[in-house]
């Protein structure tokens, strides 16, 4: 079902051996896929929501499906028509236990949203991943979610887990919690387990991160709200409910996807290139107001209140100087943005990047090792990346992705410049957030081999 059935007019054999060469003019209008975040919300909240709900547009992808699957195994009722997944929803408190563990395959974003969901509930349910998964830290969660009553299983706060409700044998308390690291992930499975609780949860939080869960859940009836008290410090409370109603949803093309377009036309010499249908929320879209202080062509054309059209045209890029305050917004991003870097003038200061250990894969390490490998000046100091970029650049080598997507796409879209190919082990990671990423570079004009 789902991205299975896609997967063979996909051509994923092709694309697992499919490289980029030099290619100097990408043309053309694209349409994004579905937000990776708000599809897999989407899903996990509309299991507990009383009543239908129709989602639109959602992200063909492996997260996506892994994520679906476990949401049917958890009690949901789903049909794919079309382009649309309708939801039977079970409401809040009645999941079921499912009678086998549940595979999450690379899905960070799907196992902590729903070991949060499972957190307020009375079922018992074993959670397991792919190698990558299975070595990313889950401790963050653990605490909070003990603390309100779930009981977890598992061996060095590691995955597989087996987390048994906390109100199997009791009920779902409401915590005051200081987030230890800024995470959306982590607040989002804090909320979803407070939904059941008894009373009123705070969340503080002292960095801003992406708000998608919040904002759906308020959409859908709960009673949550955020408060700055300074800079540095904002509470998110919310109420203990036994409804929340069902509301009907389409996706806006994500904008973590869409910047690996983007890149690849500022770099290339004679490109120009229009991205249709992308959220526009400025938390997530961050990314591209950076690039336009690198002095990127880039505009934001914002179509209606969820969506935005960015055109990106070649530009002369040059480096500049990152601050930690606005790590957590681009987190995502730092790959693709490091190829940027590397191909500008000067030298690009990316500091507080401490998290990006703990990502798909080591980032941090891809980056600069990656970057070396290419023949780029790129090096650390503590958690901060320093790139001095290079107008021409070596290539010639094979990286291995590690099951890291977006390291994948990355060094994949600086292949677009370097004078010897760079070829990819892991293009397979692709399917967890972007399977059209070299159909659509193609459709746009960039050049390809097949590895054989
Ligand atoms: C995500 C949150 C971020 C981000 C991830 C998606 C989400 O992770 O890196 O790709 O959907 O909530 P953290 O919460 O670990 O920062």
């Amino acid at each position: 079902m789902f991205i299975y059935k896609n997967k063979t007019s996909l051509n994923t054999k092709k694309n697992s051996k499919s490289y980029f060469i030099k290619s100097e003019k990408l043309l053309g209008s694209i349409k994004v896929p579905g937000d990776k975040s708000i599809s897999q919300r989407a899903l996990i909240i509309s299991l507990i929501c009383s009543g239908k709900t129709i989602i639109e547009d959602i992200l063909d992808s492996e997260d996506v499906f892994h994520t679906m699957k476990a949401v049917i195994l958890l009690g949901a009722n789903i049909k794919i028509i079309d382009n649309k997944v309708e939801i039977l929803g079970i409401g809040i408190g009645n999941l079921v236990s499912p009678k086998k563990p549940i595979y999450m395959g690379n899905s960070g974003t799907g196992v902590r949203l729903l070991l949060g969901l499972v957190a307020g509930s009375n079922a018992l349910v074993t959670f397991y991943g792919d190698s990558s998964l299975s070595v990313r830290p889950m401790e963050r969660l653990i605490k909070p979610l003990e603390q309100m009553g779930a009981k977890i299983v598992c061996s060095n706060n590691k995955l597989p887990i087996t987390i048994i409700g906390a109100r199997a044998k009791g009920f779902v308390l409401p915590i005051t919690y200081k987030l230890p690291v800024p995470s959306a992930q982590l607040k989002s499975a804090i909320l979803l387990a407070a939904l059941s609780a008894r009373g009123i949860t705070s969340i503080i939080e002292s960095k801003e991160s992406r708000n998608s869960t919040e904002q759906m859940l308020k959409k859908r009836g709960a009673a949550i709200k955020k408060e700055r008290v300074n800079k540095d410090k904002r509470i998110i409370t919310i109420e203990g409910t036994s409804f929340l109603r069902s509301r009907n949803i389409k996706i806006p093309g994500d904008p973590s996807s869409a910047v690996f377009l983007a890149v690849a036309a500022l770099i290339t010499k004679k490109s120009q290139i229009s991205i249709e249908n992308v959220l526009y929320d400025s938390f997530r879209l961050r990314v591209f107001y950076v690039l336009k202080k690198m002095g990127a062509n880039i505009k934001i054309i914002r179509s209606n209140e969820n969506n935005c059209k960015i055109v990106a045209k070649s530009s002369k890029l040059k480096n500049i100087f990152l601050t930690e305050k606005l790590s957590v917004s681009l987190i995502d991003e730092y790959p693709i943005l490091s190829i940027a870097a590397a191909c500008a003038e000067g030298k690009m200061t990316m500091q507080g990047l401490r998290e990006l250990r703990y990502k798909e894969s080591d980032r941090f390490t891809a980056i600069i090792e990656g970057l070396k490998k290419s023949g780029v000046n790129a090096n650390s100091d503590k958690d901060n990346i320093i790139i001095r970029g290079n107008k021409k650049i070596k290539g010639g080598f094979t990286l291995d992705a590690k099951y890291d997507h977006r390291i994948a796409m990355s060094f994949n879209i600086l292949s677009l410049v370097t004078d010897k190919p760079i070829y990819i082990k892991g293009n397979e990671s692709i399917y967890t957030s972007f399977p059209n990423f070299f159909n659509d570079l193609k459709a746009l004009g960039a050049l390809s081999r097949i590895n054989e």
